[in-house]
């Protein structure tokens, strides 16, 4: 059975020591008990919290990181590095997040060095892409998100690439209230698969999931996951709450459909 995910980027938020343990202790509280079977659910908090995550994320969620850099250690004044968040148990890692590239001015080359310095300290990388509103009002997004996907996994071996995840995240839905009708989200899931069958082959493509995230909600999973038939979801705002993020674990874990057909070429 094919697993789904549902990870929280829980971004600047939780600005004291008093707000991470009252959020750490609601979260407690809402999955205790509950049955989450087939969902894979992810925490990622400030690097500045991390350790207190670490020690108290309630079992089974999985802690994850906002960002990585790209080098092992040294004069990099600000930057955590991925043998860092390995030693906190961190297992996953979000890269290329919009909100980066816009006021980090991350580029795709960067992005892929990220990649790989994750991979190197057997972190999930969860590869962030998407276009911005003017790139998709001029019908590039299929463009830049190829483009993405091609950088971000340049020169990663095949038995890596399957550890990577890969987040479809339009600008434009990211903080907005806009959600991307669920054929705009299949057809992005197509274009991402076929960049990766081209990278590795449709098998390798098949085996890395591809998930939405901007603006996602409860209510919205049908439109936004289940209908384009994505394997899972990145939530910022709504993941603030623990238990709008167990309902959103509850509703993944409920949904029939998780024996799925490959993603093969259907547009
Ligand atoms: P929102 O869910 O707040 O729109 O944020 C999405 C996001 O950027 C997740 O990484």
């Amino acid at each position: 059975m094919k697993k789904r995910y549902l990870i929280g980027n829980l971004k600047m938020n939780l600005n004291s020591i008093a707000e991470t343990e009252q959020y750490l202790v609601s979260l407690k509280k809402e999955i205790f008990g509950k049955r989450i079977d087939g969902v894979e659910v992810i925490v990622a908090p400030s690097s500045t919290y991390l350790e207190r995550f670490s020690r108290e994320l309630p079992e089974p969620v999985l802690l994850g990181a906002q960002d990585v850099f790209w080098e092992k250690e040294g004069s990099y004044t600000g930057q955590v590095s991925a043998s860092m968040l390995h030693d906190l148990h961190t297992g996953f890692v979000i890269v290329g997040h919009s909100e980066r590239r816009l006021y980090a001015h991350e580029n795709d080359a960067e992005v892929g060095w990220k990649v790989r310095a994750a991979l190197h300290e057997n972190l999930h990388p969860i590869v962030c892409v998407g276009e911005t509103s003017e790139e998709h009002d001029q019908g590039e997004a299929a463009d830049v998100v190829s483009r993405q996907i091609v950088e971000a996994f340049r020169d990663v071996p095949p038995l890596l690439a399957e550890r990577v995840l890969v987040a479809y995240e339009p600008r434009w839905a990211i903080g907005t209230d806009t959600t991307p009708e669920s054929e705009e989200i299949f057809e992005m899931r197509i274009v991402i698969h076929r960049a990766l069958a081209e990278a590795y082959d449709p098998a390798i493509a098949d085996k890395i999931p591809v998930l939405y995230g901007g603006s996602v909600k409860a209510s919205l999973l049908d439109r936004v996951c289940f209908e384009p038939r994505m394997d899972g979801v990145l939530v910022g705002r709504e993941s603030l709450y623990p238990h709008e993020l167990v309902r959103m674990v509850n509703l993944l874990g409920e949904h029939e459909s998780l024996e799925r057909e490959p993603i093969q070429e259907q547009v």
